[in-house]
C-alpha cells in the first residue's frame, strides 16, 4: 500500500472520529427479529431494520432457503445469459409481477443494481430524467450513469415538476423517478399528480418502492396500491432485503418490452451473477407468507400507529406520515449519533443518520416498526425514549 496515501485516509478516519460522526459496524450473533443479540451490547430490541413484517427470521421462509441451497447448490458461477437461469428465479419474477398487478419482472443481486441496471438502459440520449431531490442515492447514481438530459425537481413539489416537465419538447420521452416511500422522510411520493402529469407530458412513471412493498397499501402490495393506481404506473423497482425477507436481491417490474430490454441490454445484468438461488427461493416463500398472513401487516400498522401517539405523548415531535418509517429530526449529526448510542445503552437499536445521508442540519433517530414488535418490546423502547430525550434535553422533563 502507498503509505502516504494509507496515512491520508487515516487522518480522514480520524477528524470523522474526532467530530463524532464515525459509523461503527456493530455486530449480530443472532437472527434479526423483535431483539437481537449484539457482541457490543447483548441483548437489545430492534427499531432500525427494515424487517417491517417480522419475515426475516420466519420458519417457512429459512426453510425455503436451505431447500433451495439442497435444490440448486450456490448459484451457477456465471451470469444468466452465459451459464442459464434457474427455473426458481423464473418463478419469483412471475410471482413478483402477479403480486404487483404488473405484465412481466426481472431480478437483480440487489435494488441498487436494479435501479443502476434499469436507469441508463432507459434513458438514453434524446431522453430526459426528470428526479425527486430527495431520490435514493441508487437512483442518484443511476442518474448520473443515463446519458439522458437530467432534471431534479424540489421534494414532491408538483409544480416544479410540472414546469420542469412543460420545458422540454412535448415529443420527447421524459421518465419522472420519484421513491414510493421516501426513505429517509417516510412521507410518500404524491403518485396521483405524478401519473396525472406524466400522461400529459408525454411521461414514463417509474416508482422505486422499496419501502412501500409489503407496508403500503390495502395487501401490502406498495404505493401503487395505496393510491389505487395499479396498472398506471409504468416501471416499478424495489428490493427483496426488506419487508420481502430481508436478504437481499431487487427487481424491476414493467412490460414485457422494457423487462426484455433488461435483459437484453442492461449492465448490471449482463455482467454480473444472478440473486443466490437460496435468496430466490426465501423471497418467493416471503411473498407467500405475507400474501396469507395479512394479520402481519395488520399489526406492523397497529404498532407504527401505537408507538407515533406515544412519541408525541411523551414529547417528541416525529414528522408526520403513513409509512412504518418514523424520523424524529435532531439537527446535528454528532448528536444524532450520541443519542442512539445512549438508547443502545438502554437496549435499544436505532440508528442515528447525518449528513451526507440526509441534509445539513437534519440529522434524525429513523424509527422503523415491524410486525415482530410486541407491546412490552414497544412500551421498553418508549421508556428508553423518554430517559434519553430527557437526559439530552430534547423533551420537556417531567419535573
Ligand atoms: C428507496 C431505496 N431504493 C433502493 C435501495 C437499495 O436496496 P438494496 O439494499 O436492495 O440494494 C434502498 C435501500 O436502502 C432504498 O431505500
Amino acid at each position: 500500500m502507498n503509505t502516504a496515501y494509507d496515512r491520508r485516509l487515516g487522518g480522514e478516519l480520524e477528524a470523522l472520529r474526532a467530530a463524532g460522526t464515525f459509523k461503527t459496524l456493530r455486530h449480530l450473533t443472532t437472527p434479526m427479529a423483535a431483539a437481537v443479540h449484539m457482541e457490543e451490547a447483548g441483548d437489545v430490541i430492534v427499531l432500525s431494520s427494515n424487517n417491517y413484517l417480522g419475515l426475516a427470521d420466519n420458519p417457512r421462509v429459512i426453510e425455503a432457503g436451505i431447500r433451495g441451497l439442497r435444490t440448486y447448490g450456490a448459484g451457477t458461477a456465471s451470469v444468466r445469459f452465459i451459464c442459464g437461469t434457474f427455473d426458481i428465479h423464473r418463478a419469483l419474477e412471475e410471482k413478483i409481477a402477479s403480486f404487483l398487478g404488473m405484465p412481466a419482472a426481472l431480478t437483480y443481486v440487489s435494488c441498487w443494481t436494479a435501479n443502476e441496471g434499469l436507469i441508463p438502459t432507459l434513458a438514453v440520449a434524446g431522453t430526459a430524467i426528470l428526479s425527486d431531490e430527495l431520490n435514493h442515492a441508487s437512483i442518484i447514481d443511476g442518474c448520473r450513469l443515463a446519458q439522458a438530459q437530467r432534471l431534479r425537481y424540489k421534494h414532491s413539489d408538483m409544480a416544479d415538476l410540472e414546469a420542469k416537465l412543460a420545458s422540454l419538447a412535448p415529443d420527447m420521452t421524459k421518465f419522472i423517478i420519484t421513491d414510493g416511500v421516501f426513505s429517509m422522510e417516510g412521507d410518500l411520493a404524491k403518485l396521483p399528480e405524478i401519473v396525472a402529469l406524466a400522461e400529459r407530458h408525454n411521461g414514463v412513471v417509474i416508482v422505486d418502492d422499496s419501502h412501500g412493498t409489503g407496508v403500503m397499501g390495502a395487501t401490502g402490495r406498495g404505493t401503487v396500491e395505496h393510491y389505487g393506481l395499479t396498472g398506471r404506473v409504468d416501471v416499478i423497482t424495489g428490493t427483496l432485503g426488506k419487508a420481502l425477507g430481508g436478504a437481499a436481491g431487487g427487481f424491476v417490474a414493467a412490460s414485457a418490452n422494457v423487462i426484455q430490454t433488461l435483459v437484453q441490454k442492461s449492465r448490471t445484468q449482463l455482467f454480473s451473477n444472478a440473486l443466490p438461488p437460496t435468496v430466490a427461493c426465501s423471497a418467493l416463500a416471503a411473498i407467500e407468507e405475507l400474501e396469507q398472513h395479512p394479520e402481519l401487516l395488520a399489526k406492523q400498522r397497529a404498532n407504527t400507529a401505537y408507538f407515533r401517539r406515544r412519541l408525541v405523548e411523551i414529547g417528541y415531535k416525529p414528522l408526520e406520515g403513513e409509512s412504518a418509517i418514523i424520523p424524529i429530526i435532531v439537527g446535528d449529526t454528532a448528536f444524532a449519533i450520541r443519542m442512539s448510542e445512549l438508547l443502545l445503552a438502554e437496549g435499544v437499536f436505532v440508528t442515528g443518520f447525518g449528513y451526507p445521508v440526509v441534509p445539513e442540519g437534519t440529522a434524525r433517530i429513523r424509527v422503523q416498526m415491524s410486525a415482530a414488535l410486541e407491546r412490552p418490546h414497544l412500551d421498553k423502547a418508549l421508556a428508553a425514549f423518554e430517559k434519553v430525550g430527557t437526559a439530552l434535553g430534547i423533551i420537556p422533563s417531567k419535573v
